[in-house]
């Protein structure tokens, strides 16, 4: 079998923790059979700098071309100063999750075996088996909504019709199907009048999935109760806004930003088949640390095991990415971001290494 793949480093540590993720995939060629025809191209700062926008017509084409898009990060202090719209992260992440129809955010908060120490919460509340998913629409809600700007005043708009929030609500139903049968459904239908036909809408769908227990909650007491006891959580869906803000602070109960992947898919992932999606850590370009060789590369390794479960439709290989990760960590390897005592302390580079040959 082949397949393509669109890689779009983009900037800051983006481009080395790619580097560890392509050894990665060479290694999951060989063992999976499946040959993975990459084609690189720009996005974000980088180009701005050589194409003038953050997301050139070309790279565009690009992923048009190919059979899912294996993103980096994008951003950094250079690009700050010019209008938000054209800035890395509005300019290309936006445009590409809306071109793509990329609605289905899917942002897994683990904690690995032997990291329960990472998390600023007490260990006994993380416990060993911290698994929570959130599902977050992706192109909906306040963030493409009609915006108007007047001197006086400024205003965004959530709308949300009843086909987008079906269409989510089966992506979680779907998903907690396969995992721990709970779903979550933030809104805050106490305020908002989109949010008592998000709620509503939830629950009709929630009767093709007799199997699965649907409950509800506001989003300011999920943010609280992601803190008292993240362990009630199976799944989590929620809108475009309330869905990054929980997802950012069920990334950080799980330790570290950088161990994070995530999947923004255009439809169900058919059996076998899986669905056009794009894959990218969680975290952001971190340019700070970039070109130091010290930033975590297994987000960006785990979003390309997400790449086969999602994208090809072949779960099994995220499996053994999964597995491989937890390997290299058991036996005490970490990046600085993750270090703790008594542990070995390896470099970007190092730790692509170690898991591309536990796999
Ligand atoms: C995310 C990011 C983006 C978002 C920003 C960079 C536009 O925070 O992917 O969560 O708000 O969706
Ligand atoms: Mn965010």
């Amino acid at each position: 079998m082949t397949k393509s793949i669109a890689v779009l480093s983009g900037d800051g540590i983006g481009p080395e923790v790619m580097q560890e993720a392509l050894k990665v995939l060479d290694k999951l060629e060989k063992i999976t059979g499946v040959t993975v025809e990459r084609t690189f191209a720009d996005v974000g700062g980088i180009a701005i700098d050589n194409h003038g926008k953050a997301l050139p017509e070309s790279t565009v084409a690009t992923c048009e071309a190919s059979d899912a898009i294996l993103f980096g990060s994008v951003g950094g202090p250079q690009w700050e100063k010019l209008p938000g719209p054209e800035q890395p992260e509005r300019g290309a992440l936006l445009p590409l999750r809306k071109h793509f129809n990329l609605y289905a955010n899917l942002r897994p908060a683990i904690v690995f075996r032997g990291l329960a120490g990472a998390s600023p919460l007490k260990a006994e509340i993380i416990g060993d088996e911290l698994n929570v998913l959130v599902v977050r629409e992706l192109t909906g809600g306040l963030y493409f909504g009609k915006k108007e700007r007047q001197t006086d005043w400024a205003s965004d708009t959530m709308v949300y019709t009843r086909m987008e929030i079906e269409r989510i609500a089966h992506i979680a139903f779907q998903a907690a199907r396969m995992r721990g049968k709970k779903l979550c459904s933030i809104d805050k239908a106490n305020v908002l009048t989109s949010m008592v036909f998000w709620r509503e809408v939830v629950t009709e769908v929630s009767q093709q999935y007799p199997d699965v227990s649907l409950s509800h909650m506001y989003v300011d007491n999920a943010a609280m109760q992601l803190v008292r006891n993240p362990r009630q959580f199976d799944v989590i869906l929620a809108e475009n806004m309330f869905g990054d803000i929980l997802s950012d602070e069920a990334s950080m109960i799980a330790g570290s930003l950088g161990m994070l992947p995530s999947a923004s898919l255009a439809g169900a992932p058919e059996p076998g088949k899986g669905a056009f999606g794009l894959f990218e850590p969680s975290g952001g370009s971190a340019p700070d640390i970039a070109g130091q060789g010290i930033a975590n590369p297994i987000a960006q390794i785990l979003s390309l095991g997400l790449l086969f479960q999602y994208g090809f439709g072949m779960p099994e290989v995220y499996g053994r990415v999964h597995n491989a990760v937890q390997q290299v960590l058991t036996r005490g390897f970490r990046t600085r971001d993750i270090q703790t005592e008594g542990t070995t302390l390896v470099d970007t580079a190092r730790m692509g290494e170690l898991i591309t040959s536990a796999l």
